[in-house]
């Protein structure tokens, strides 16, 4: 039995820290990407308060070839979009221009897409292997302004750690 116990009071540094190392010894040594990638997902679920959705987004190949796309992996929530081009919504917006998006209220972004009507604001980090995107980490929350910056650093240090084991 895995028994983490996150303590959300704490800073959101420590936290994170927590969080990392939880994720860090879940993944160590296991080489399926799905696995490792359905146990973060449930990590960032109980750690992270105020959630509504977080999972995750893959690089695949679109259905009909050509241009790669983003298409849905591991996730907790409620059943989402399953396939989204580059440059569309925040994911797309994400995985395009490979930086994190930090949305404050998802009905003031352009394009955003409504897998959850309950949702106000998100955060997509990209995770990079050699520069390229691989996937996304995805937190939605029904919460306007959810997200901070320590939020952003914190999923930025878990999408460099998992980069290697996704
Ligand atoms: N809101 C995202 C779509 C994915 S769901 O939030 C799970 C977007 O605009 O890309």
């Amino acid at each position: 039995m895995y028994d983490f116990k996150p303590d959300a009071a704490l800073p959101a540094a420590d936290l994170y820290r927590e969080l990392l190392g939880a994720a860090e010894a879940l993944t160590a040594g296991e080489p399926d990407c799905v696995a490792n990638m359905a146990n973060v997902a449930a990590l960032l679920w109980e750690f992270l308060p105020d959630l509504n959705w977080a999972g995750f987004y893959r690089v695949a190949p679109a259905k009909t070839g050509g241009a790669d796309e983003l298409v849905l992996g591991p996730f907790v929530g409620r059943p989402a979009c399953i396939r989204i081009p580059f440059g569309i919504g925040v994911c797309g917006a994400a995985a395009q221009s490979r930086a994190t998006q930090l949305v404050a209220d998802v009905h003031a972004f352009p394009g955003h897409i409504a897998c959850d009507a309950a949702s106000q604001s998100e955060l997509v980090v990209p995770v990079l292997r050699d520069g390229a995107v691989i996937a996304v980490i995805d937190l939605d929350s029904p919460s306007p302004a959810r997200f901070t910056a320590d939020d952003a650093a914190g999923i930025e240090a878990l999408a460099a750690m998992l980069a290697s084991r996704i």
